[in-house]
């Protein structure tokens, strides 16, 4: 997977461990947390750890601002195979899951870079689907994943999250690299 990738306003890139500091920020925020499925961050060694654990994997990347890319203002990642627990069948598919520091909520910054990284999917890697997934009442995600051609597939009812330890709902929606390329072609 590429290290880098540009969209007319952002630039994704790999996460370091000397961005723990402003993830913390950004991620101590209960907000964010509450719609990505995950506890506020303490401290920032924490946040170094999820950066050395978690962000570190391939398809993990900072969201930064093209013209000031040494600051993150939020995360994506995309995550390839199958989760059958979920719905997710083939191992040719992926989900995204993504967040953006409050601050700067309501720029378009993640529909650009989920529209993004959906492209890279089907475009550069090949896959054959991508989903995203969103709990009860998150509109502002089901918009997001909307205008990227989103459409539902299933719902998921009492899953269990085990770093919450308490049991969700969450809406499965999904593109097809057909569609993909059949919106791109109507787009033109
Ligand atoms: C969901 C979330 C990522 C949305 O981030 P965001 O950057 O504010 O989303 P966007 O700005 O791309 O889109 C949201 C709104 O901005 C609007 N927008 C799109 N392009 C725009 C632009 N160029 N200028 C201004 N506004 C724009 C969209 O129309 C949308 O508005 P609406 O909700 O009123 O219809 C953010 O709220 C978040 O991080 N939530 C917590 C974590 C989470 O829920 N993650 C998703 C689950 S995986």
């Amino acid at each position: 997977m590429v290290g880098i990738i540009k969209t007319e306003r952002l630039l994704l890139r790999k996460w370091k461990e000397q961005d723990a500091e402003i993830l913390y920020r950004m991620a101590s925020d209960p907000l964010i947390g509450k719609g990505a499925g995950w506890l506020p961050h303490k401290d920032a060694n924490y946040s170094k750890a999820i950066i050395r654990t978690i962000l570190v994997d391939d398809g993990e990347f900072a969201i930064t601002l093209r013209d000031n890319p040494d600051i993150p203002i939020g995360s994506i990642g995309l995550r390839i195979g199958a989760d059958q627990k979920r719905g997710i069948f083939r191992e040719d598919e992926a989900e995204i899951g993504y967040w953006i520091g409050h601050d700067y909520w309501g720029n378009g910054y993640a529909v650009e870079a989920l529209s993004e990284l959906v492209k890279y999917s089907f475009v550069d890697i090949g896959l054959s689907a991508v989903w995203c997934s969103f709990f009860d009442g998150n509109d502002k995600s089901r918009k997001v994943t909307e205008k990227c051609g989103m459409m539902y597939h299933h719902r998921n009812e009492n899953l269990f999250n085990s770093m919450l330890k308490e049991y969700y709902n969450e809406t499965m929606v999904r593109i097809s690299a057909e569609e993909y390329f059949m919106n791109s072609k109507s787009h033109k």
